[in-house]
């Protein structure tokens, strides 16, 4: 488990900062430390009080709180921070940031901060579009301020248009990537993950129970450590990750192609799809009709997408998986030598099949490497550190 992250939640007075409450709760879920600081206007959206309780700190609204140690809040508390995120930021403060002004306790911690800085604005959509808004997140930016959304949607003034708040999910997400280390940067990594689909008829398919979290898992790590990631992705119901080019692929072969043409030039391959070994001779044009008493399915063997990418002549390194449910090590190392990869993940399925979380060994020419039973994304960031000293 990494060291717990902390930042200062900074949130100004919009309608929106009511989802900041929601946005304190992923957070402290996700072992984030939180400091909320509030402006005055913030404090009309929403109470001091249901984020003291969500963070479990005192909250912090004026300059002179005389409870800080050493009676300076505007230094103290971005000290121990890994970077502040406002949100929301309305397009006041914004203006605020973009000239250095320091008037309240949370623009002058922000003027005093030695740690990154992000904003979520939030607004009416024509106080965003306004050339002053625009020309302060022009300046922002250039002061290596990150700006995350707005998103286009509806708002609370009964408007429609770009100017919503991003969603506490989405922040987190976003948050997430910005603080951890970016190990992977100028890397490009390729990903396939979920199960495969393979018609037999328009409404029937041999599939498997691969929910494709462990792959969404390692794309969104990848992503944090600042990999280009390609994310091919087979039958889930997951929502595509923001950051990350996702192509959809359902079938094995449709898989194969699309891996086949993304391939060159790719610094890591990870195959996480659960791709079926076998599927229909050919889907039948119309729904089978059940006549007989049994009916006989022709299967023909897929290619195997890892084995062929770990055979070209460049290959990436080249990453499987191996779901069993016994004699796990000893399948998985034989796999790896099979399909002839450096790295090979083994887990068993009940472990690991649909599960939030999962218990693996990596399995490299140094032996064997058990990790920790944890959620998925921390399963996914050990691996890719593991990948990244592998590569070193
Ligand atoms: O199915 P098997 O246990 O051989 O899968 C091991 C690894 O090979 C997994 O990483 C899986 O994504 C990959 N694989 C593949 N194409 C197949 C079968 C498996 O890429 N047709």
């Amino acid at each position: 488990m990494q060291k717990n992250k902390s930042i200062v939640l900074g949130i100004t007075g919009g309608i929106a900062a009511y989802k900041a409450a929601e946005l304190v709760r992923l957070l402290v879920k996700n072992n984030i430390d939180v400091q909320v600081v509030m402006t005055e206007a913030a404090c009309q959206f929403i109470t001091p009080v249901t984020l003291q309780a969500l963070s479990g700190k005192p909250v912090y609204t004026g300059m002179w709180d005389a409870s800080v140690p050493n009676g300076m809040p505007h230094i103290e508390l971005s000290r121990a921070a890994d970077a502040i995120l406002i949100a929301p930021a309305s397009a006041d403060f914004i203006a605020k940031l973009v000239h250095g002004r320091a008037d309240d306790l949370l623009s002058t911690l922000c003027l005093a901060r030695d740690c990154p800085l992000l904003i979520a604005p939030a607004m009416n959509k024509q106080m965003w579009e306004n050339p002053a808004t625009q020309r302060n997140i022009v300046l922002l930016k250039t002061d290596a301020v990150a700006v995350l959304g707005p998103a286009s949607g509806d708002q609370a003034c009964g408007e429609t248009g770009l100017g919503r708040m991003l969603e506490a999910e989405e922040l987190l997400y976003l948050i997430n990537a910005h603080l951890q280390p970016k190990l992977l940067k100028g890397k490009k990594i390729l990903i396939t993950a979920g199960a495969t689909l393979e018609m037999i008829d328009p409404v029937r398919a041999v599939t498997n129970i691969s929910s494709g979290k462990m792959g969404y898992a390692i794309a969104q790590a990848a992503f944090e450590m600042g990999a280009d990631v390609t994310l091919v992705s087979g039958a889930t119901a997951l929502v595509p990750p923001m950051g990350i080019h996702t192509i959809s692929a359902t079938s094995a072969d449709a898989m194969y192609q699309t891996v086949m043409q993304h391939v060159c030039g790719q610094d890591i391959f990870i195959g996480v799809a659960a791709v079926a070994d076998y599927s229909p001779i050919a889907m039948q044009a119309h729904k089978i009709k059940k006549s007989e008493s049994s009916l006989t399915l022709e299967l023909k063997r897929n290619k195997d997408i890892l084995a062929e990418v770990a055979s070209l002549p460049n290959a990436p390194f080249c990453v499987g998986f191996a779901a069993e449910t016994e004699n796990l090590l000893t399948y998985a190392e034989v796999k790896r030598n099979a399909k002839k990869l450096p790295l090979i993940v083994a887990n068993l399925v009940s472990d690991a099949m649909r599960s939030e979380e999962n218990t693996v060994t990596l399995l490299d020419k140094n032996g064997a490497h058990p990790l920790p039973r944890t959620s998925k994304i921390e399963v996914a960031r050990l691996l890719l550190k593991h990948v990244n000293n592998l590569l070193k």
